[in-house]
């Protein structure tokens, strides 16, 4: 399976993808304005990789002159018919249909990993205003927290993937990662949780890309059993997701 048609996998659930997908707690905001140098309020934000649009309203209703730029027609879709004030532009990180100069601040919520660095860090930085700051973010999996993990290992198993390490990358490890090796960059990490419906839990995992490419059969199977499962472990019906935000920004020198 590609890394391009996992990409493309979202934009047969941009349904699911709305309604299960967890959105970036406002310590998270807030510190991508103050590593940024500047309120978001009024600034000329281009959300890349915007998906269905959970990090462009945030940034939206902070006040910023938001665009949307997102190479998934389905998911464009959505974006458009949750916030139709929002201009929503097709196109992706590794060719920007923006102007050289033209904003403040490119955000790339959960999507940096889909570009090409080699492509999207210059792109990036023809965009920005000099000054200007690029913010990167992933809400990762909270290894520490017993079930988490042993949820994370059976949904590897069954997308046959690699579980990942426990370990988290230093913040050497981050920068090179992302491809931002020469840029001044910050990096803060951002612990939070959510309370949610145990149907809002298994919407969430079925929108994981690796898992989305799975037969339909296989999925609904497994998402039985991790329903049985946790119905022994959150009795109420509701399922406490903790998330790690790890935000990366750097910024134009
Ligand atoms: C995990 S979703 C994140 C969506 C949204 N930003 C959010 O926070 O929910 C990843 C998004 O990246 C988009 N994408 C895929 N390849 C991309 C690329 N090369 N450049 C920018 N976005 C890309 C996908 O279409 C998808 O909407």
């Amino acid at each position: 399976m590609t890394s391009r048609a996992r990409a493309h996998a979202f934009n047969t659930a941009a349904d699911r993808y709305a309604a299960g997908r967890p959105s970036y707690p406002p310590a998270l905001l807030d510190r991508v304005a103050q590593d940024a140098g500047r309120s978001l309020s009024g600034a000329r934000v281009a959300d890349v990789g915007a998906g269905t649009g959970i990090a462009t309203t945030l940034l939206r209703d902070r006040g910023a002159r938001v665009v949307a730029v997102e190479p998934g027609a389905a998911m464009a879709a959505r974006l458009h018919a949750l916030l139709p004030d929002v201009p929503v532009v097709r196109g992706d990180g590794n060719a920007l249909p923006l102007a050289d100069a033209s904003h403040d601040l490119l955000t790339y919520a959960q999507s940096w990993h889909w570009t090409d660095p080699a492509r999207s860090v210059p792109e990036a930085l023809r965009v920005l205003r000099p000054g200007g700051a690029l913010a990167l973010w992933w809400n990762t999996t909270a290894f520490d927290v017993p079930w988490i993990l042993a949820q994370h290992r059976r949904i590897a198993r069954v997308c046959g993937v690699e579980p990942q390490s426990r370990i988290r990358y230093d913040d050497g490890d981050a920068v090179r990662r992302a491809g931002l090796s020469g840029l001044p960059v910050t990096r803060h990490q951002v612990r939070w949780s959510r309370t949610v419906p145990l149907a809002t839990h298994l919407a969430n995992i079925g929108t994981r890309s690796a898992f989305l490419v799975l037969p339909e059969y296989g999925q609904r199977a497994f998402l039985r059993e991790e329903e049985a499962r946790l119905r022994e472990l959150f009795p109420d019906g509701n399922v406490e997701e903790t998330y790690v935000a790890d935000l990366l920004v750097a910024t134009r020198p």
